[in-house]
């Protein structure tokens, strides 16, 4: 289980570092930066595909993402002052097992290099315990050189790493740790949902090729095969549970022709069930959030952007009841916007964070010195 975020100059986040649980709501009004704080998330898993430094070139390059405000609050108001510190966008968590810190600044490169939105990763760590610290370093990127700490103490690697290569990704067989390579694999299976389509032509809608799948897709055009999938294990009774508490009566079922699988919903007082096709927006969302939050066979991380949109207001408590469900599995983390949402799941236990904007960034709400992780940046 995660059980801290800490991200540094990425948009809003000028230095915001918050504890995680088993069920955590971020919450807070328009622009305090949940949105930056779920796409901070988003990269930081990117990182895990070896996908990070791409994910910032298509966001626009480190221009983009960087915090645009001053150094520091007292710069407040004095436009175009010249920075004095390294451009950094930095991002880590520490978690039960191990924990990552990512820093990533300008290029190096050649003036002349075609690639300029592409940021350096200048260090790259992994550690056991809650923070980043010399004793508890395992390995320890900076900008080309990796160590790596063995039963002998460290040693030094040989194999320079490139400005967008990874050490959690690109170390050649036989020098990477077995436990950063652990890592990786943990870091690439967090799941992350936002904002389904569901317009009449949205994918999820589509009859589909059914194969088992363990997790639902970003596009949900896999909804059936998953919900399939899930009963398969023996699991589908949460799902039929969800179902029940959000639509009484009614039970979803897969229907399979020729190795094609359409979902569909048999509800009380119809004589045939409605096809995925023919759902309403806010069912067919709600049937895409059961299916993404309770597999048979639980990510490590399930990540959730504003699932109450769309959602008519009797769905939002069946919604809370999902979300708990789903994090008696695995570590869930909701970003919401909704009062009514953050109130239903705080009564079933989760931890509320609650952003705002104090003129110089996001903040946490009411956080007391104590009530922020320890952390430690890296210096370069
Ligand atoms: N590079 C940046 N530097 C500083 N602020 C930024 C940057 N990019 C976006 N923001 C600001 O971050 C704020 C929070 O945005 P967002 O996360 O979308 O809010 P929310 O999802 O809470 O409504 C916005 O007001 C936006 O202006
Ligand atoms: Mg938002």
């Amino acid at each position: 289980m995660l059980t801290a975020l800490a991200i540094s100059g990425y948009r809003s986040l000028v230095d915001v570092v918050l504890p995680l649980h088993p069920l955590t709501v971020i919450t807070g009004a328009n622009g305090t930066g949940k949105s930056n704080l779920y796409r901070a998330l988003r990269l930081l898993a990117e990182a895990g595909h070896g996908r990070a430094v791409a994910a910032i070139a298509r966001e626009g390059g480190l221009d983009s993402v960087l915090w645009a405000g001053p150094e520091t609050p007292q710069g407040l108001g004095a436009q175009g002052t010249k920075r004095t510190r390294p451009v950094a966008v930095r991002l880590g968590f520490a978690s039960d097992e191990l924990g990552y810190v990512l820093d990533l600044g300008l290029p190096q490169a050649d003036p002349r290099s075609p690639f300029t939105r592409d940021p350096e990763i200048k260090r790259e760590q992994v550690f056991t315990g809650p923070f980043a610290r010399p004793g508890t370093l395992i390995l320890d990127r900076q900008r080309t050189g990796v160590r790596v700490r063995g039963d002998q103490g460290w040693v030094s690697l040989n194999q320079p790493m490139g400005p967008g290569q990874s050490a959690l990704l690109d170390l050649t067989d036989g020098t990477a740790l077995p436990e950063s390579v652990a890592l990786q694999h943990r870091i690439a299976s967090w799941r992350f949902y936002d904002h389904f389509r569901t317009d009449a032509g949205s994918p999820a809608r589509a009859p589909q090729i059914g194969t088992r799948t363990r997790w639902l897709s970003d596009d949900g055009s896999d909804l059936a095969a998953v919900w399939a999938t899930t009963q398969d294990a023996g699991r589908g009774a949460s799902l039929d549970q969800a179902v029940e508490q959000a639509f009484p009566g009614s039970r979803v079922q897969i229907a399979v022709n020729e190795g094609v699988f359409r979902l569909q919903l048999r509800q009380p007082g119809l004589l045939r069930p409605l096809d995925a096709a023919e759902l309403s927006d806010g069912t067919l969302r709600f049937l895409l959030l059961c299916a993404a939050l309770l597999p048979a066979d639980p990510p490590p991380l399930l990540v959730v952007n504003e699932p109450e949109s769309s959602l008519h207001e009797s769905l939002i408590a069946p919604l809370g009841a999902l979300l708990t469900a789903a994090s008696a599995q695995t570590q869930v983390i909701v970003v919401t916007h909704s009062a009514v949402l953050r109130r239903v799941l705080a009564q079933a236990g989760a931890e509320t964070v609650e952003l705002e904007s104090a003129g110089y960034g996001t903040r946490v709400r009411d956080q007391l010195p104590l009530e922020r992780p320890s952390w430690h940046w890296p210096s370069r």
